[in-house]
């Protein structure tokens, strides 16, 4: 790989990159709209074996839904990454990573592991958060937890700079630094959220009413602030994740209400089986079922 002083096309990126084979876990970094996901796909349509996408975009999520990371393997039939079948999801429980950077960095972690052992190459997506110091230290910490081999960074102009000097200095990854595509221009906000907004409505479309015993019922937070209630009162709307009883975290849920008398929660939900599920991990937002975001304020 070349270093940060030496663009290239994407043409001639993606078949170095290919070729080189020690470069099993590929990170794609750059602002919102960069073409990341663009070349991840690129990039996968070049390689040949087994390979896999790590989806760390919360928000404008490819595998599995918004508020989730996802990974699944590729195939070469897939017309788009959008066909990829979620092998494992790791629940963070906002849209973006700066929202919970624990979860967001040990999600990260578990997923490239899990990917990495059942693919020979795996491509790692993320998310657009690259302004300022805590997006910085956020990419370098996800780049050391997935144990990244080289990174690609598209830039537009001059913004990824302060990370791949990072990256560089702390001899990270070697970094491939490319133009951002002329075709790929920054979608407002509004679009983005929809889009949000129409995956959310889409993973709920299903839903059903599901009650889990409180007692007995794990919670799964990295920090004593995360809970379902808020002033001893229950959230209502709260996205929750759930997990079964080895950790995995099989779908999310709404926070419908809570059944005293039974001591039951009652949550909405597209998951399955209730049985399985033995451990909720509270979100950071709030949202409809029909896929609309609230923020959550907690005291
Ligand atoms: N190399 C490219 N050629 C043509 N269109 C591109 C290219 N890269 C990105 N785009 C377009 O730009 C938009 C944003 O690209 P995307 O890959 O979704 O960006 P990101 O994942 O960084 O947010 C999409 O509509 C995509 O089709
Ligand atoms: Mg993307």
């Amino acid at each position: 790989m070349t270093c940060a002083e030496e663009p290239v096309n994407a043409e001639e990126a993606i078949e170095q990159l290919v070729a080189d084979r020690s470069l099993k876990r590929i990170m794609v970094i750059g602002a919102s709209d960069a073409g990341k996901t663009t070349f991840a796909e690129l990039l996968l349509r070049r390689m040949e074996g087994e390979s896999a996408l790590v989806d760390l975009d919360l928000g404008q999520s490819h595998v599995g839904p918004p508020a989730m990371l996802g990974w699944g393997r590729w195939s070469q039939e897939y017309r788009s990454v959008d066909e990829i079948r979620p092998e494992r999801l790791f629940f963070v429980g906002a849209t973006s990573p700066l929202a919970n950077p624990k979860a967001a960095i040990a999600g990260a972690a578990a997923l490239v592991s899990d990917a990495s052992d059942r693919a020979e190459r795996v491509v790692i997506d993320t998310s657009g958060a690259v302004e300022g110091s805590y997006a910085r230290h956020l990419k370098l910490e996800k780049i050391r937890v997935t144990r990244t081999d080289g990174v690609v960074a598209l830039e537009r102009g001059g913004e990824l700079e302060h990370i791949t000097n990072a990256i560089l200095h702390g001899r990270l990854a070697p970094v491939l630094v490319l133009p951002v595509a002329k075709e790929a221009v920054p979608k407002p906000a509004r679009e983005r959220s929809a889009y949000r907004h129409r995956r959310f409505a889409g993973y709920f479309a299903s839903a059903c009413l599901m009650r889990l015993p409180l007692e007995g019922l794990e919670m799964m937070a990295f920090s004593k602030q995360d809970s379902l209630f808020e002033g001893g009162r229950l959230i209502r709307g709260l996205l929750i994740g759930l997990a079964d009883r080895v950790g995995r975290h099989v779908g999310m849920g709404i926070i419908e209400g809570l059944d005293e008398e039974a001591n039951e929660l009652i949550v909405l939900t597209p998951v399955p089986r209730r049985g399985k599920i033995v451990a909720v991990l509270p979100g950071r937002m709030l949202l409809t079922p029909a896929g609309k975001e609230e923020r959550l304020r907690r005291r």
